[in-house]
């Protein structure tokens, strides 16, 4: 298929450029909710399971059309039938990018028979494990990392609910020892299960780990490795090479950061059972079919990821935070961080040519309320101008009616002081009990103005289910791909993290031997510092 047109070529660029300086700019949502009683409604979607508030974000009807415009003349729908069609669009590594096969009912989509012939296996596994009276099995440590690891550890905690109750997730990822060594004190080999996740089965840092699983599982009384060790991977040869003899497959379509629907969900599966691993990956078909069929202009992730380029290309935004009002949903900014940054942290076209313009923005947060008493400040009073997207769950799975409607309250008022503001004059009126006498009554009020006009996005969801988990997911995937069509770029290759790995392995003998020759000043002098006896 042809590279799609760049969005800096497009007539609707242009017209984006103009109808920002004469509108954009200096858009007030304040000012434009008075003009439009109707607004919340123009820019409300309702996709499958998540519903989203678009209205207080700094655009109008006409950059809307403007941007749907932008999406149509950089092929947007093109690229996205290719994709769901199987073509080869990850032209770096020569790859279709299918994880949207994964979720695909049975008989649908493409390698169907393959990807089932795995879920069906993997989830009869999980249930055999989850019969713990019979697994004796109370422990599973998946051992991974980036999309390894991130997924399932976003995706155990925020289905909570769903937990089998006598069996607990560990997750260790990172090759500082500080990692495992926690997870393996508490724990029995016996009733201990290891999984190794690796797309390539040659990462480092999970290679490193699944010795050090090993070592201790045999250092203390372990016996049958085969009944307590199983690998998730497309690399089953070095699965078996290291030892491993059950193991569970996928395919190179599937890009690592969208793995979580593969073998990869094995904790997943384990965790919450096969009923709703399978509702999870019906979550993410619905949403699947919402970005496949629906209008553009009725499209969410479409929508969004064209907010994200308007927000990134227009008004200059460089990050955007993500604050959950679900403590369950804790490590989904970090799952967001890989899957939006790995994906659309890119400098050049598919053509190789450098671009001229900004691409994938920085993505970060916390869950609510814990954000409003940390970082909340700078969104209301700092000096950028930073999206926020609120997450909020209409009904809880706890029984604490009288915490949720805490919880929900704080989500909508940070979303209306973020817009609303409060002005000097408003700050005047009120009584400041705590400032020093020596300040005159203007000075205080201005530390206490708050600009407004700070845009928001607000998703909500009825319940935090497997279901609407799964949609909430795919929605992500499908708008990062959007802004990534949109920009031109390859958003499923990662060959910003090589350089690193292969300097990584020239510096890893340089610490025994402590040798420094060749190196830069600055790393020698921290070598020297690092080994010194
Ligand atoms: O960080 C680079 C990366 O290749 C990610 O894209 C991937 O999710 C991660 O490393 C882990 O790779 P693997 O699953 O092959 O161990």
């Amino acid at each position: 298929m042809s590279a799609p047109n760049r969005c800096d070529r497009t007539v609707a660029w242009g017209a984006l450029k103009g109808h920002f300086e004469a509108h954009g700019r200096d858009l007030d949502l304040r000012e434009a909710f008075a003009r439009d009683p109707g607004r919340f409604d123009s820019f409300a979607v309702q996709a499958p399971q998540v519903f989203a508030d678009l209205s207080k974000n700094r655009w109008d009807l006409a950059t809307r059309q403007l941007l749907l415009d932008l999406a149509r003349e950089c092929g947007l729908e093109a690229r996205r039938d290719a994709m769901l069609a199987g073509e080869p669009i990850n032209t770096t590594e020569g790859r279709a990018v299918l994880h949207t096969a994964l979720r695909a009912p049975a008989g649908q989509g493409p390698f169907s028979a393959e990807v089932h012939e795995v879920l069906n296996r993997m989830l009869a596994y999980a249930e055999t494990v989850r019969d713990t009276a019979s697994s004796g099995i109370r422990h599973v440590v998946n051992i991974g990392i980036g999309g390894s690891d991130l997924g399932p550890q976003m995706v155990v905690p925020a289905l909570d609910a769903f937990v089998h109750p006598a069996i607990t997730m560990h997750f260790v990822s990172n090759v500082d020892g500080h990692d495992i060594t926690p997870v393996l004190r508490g724990l029995k080999p016996s009733e201990t299960l290891f999984i190794i996740a690796s797309k390539t089965f040659t990462t480092q840092e999970t290679m490193a780990n699944a010795q050090v699983a090993r070592d201790w599982f045999v250092a203390n009384g372990g016996t049958d490795v085969a009944r307590h060790f199983v690998a998730t991977t497309t690399n089953i040869a070095a699965a078996a090479k290291f030892g491993i003899e059950h193991t569970f497959g996928f395919w190179d379509w599937v890009g690592g950061r969208y793995s979580l629907w593969s073998a990869i969900g094995l904790p997943i599966a384990i965790a919450i059972g096969s009923e709703h691993f399978r509702a999870l990956l019906a979550g993410a078909h619905a949403m699947d079919r919402h970005f496949a069929t629906a209008p553009l202009q009725a499209n969410l992730p479409a929508l969004l990821g064209l907010l994200d380029v308007w927000y990134r290309n227009f008004h200059g935004f460089g990050s955007r935070s993500v604050a959950p009002y679900h403590q369950g949903l804790k490590r989904l900014p970090a799952y967001l961080q890989q899957l939006e940054m790995e994906s659309n942290g890119k400098q050049v076209d598919l053509a190789g040519e450098a671009l001229p313009f900004g691409t994938s923005p920085v993505v970060w947060g916390e869950p609510g309320t814990n954000g409003q008493h940390a970082y909340f400040q700078m969104l209301h009073q700092g000096t950028d101008v930073i999206p926020v997207e609120f997450i909020a769950v209409k009904t809880p799975t706890h029984a604490h009616a009288d915490l949720h409607r805490k919880l929900l309250a704080n989500c909508l008022a940070q979303s209306q002081a973020l817009m609303l503001g409060k002005s000097t004059e408003q700050a005047l009126g009120e009584k400041a009990p705590t400032a020093s006498a020596e300040l005159d009554a203007q000075t205080v009020a201005r530390h206490r103005t708050f600009p407004g006009n700070r845009p928001s996005t607000t998703l909500v969801l009825d319940r935090l289910t497997p279901e609407s988990l799964g949609a909430l997911i795919a929605l992500y995937e499908h708008r990062v791909f959007t802004s990534g069509v949109v920009w031109g770029i390859n958003s499923f290759d990662q060959w910003g993290v090589e350089l690193g790995k292969a300097l990584c392995n020239d510096l890893l003998p340089r610490l025994a031997s402590g040798d420094t020759a060749g190196l830069d000043g600055s790393t020698a002098g921290l070598l020297k510092r690092l080994t010194a006896a």
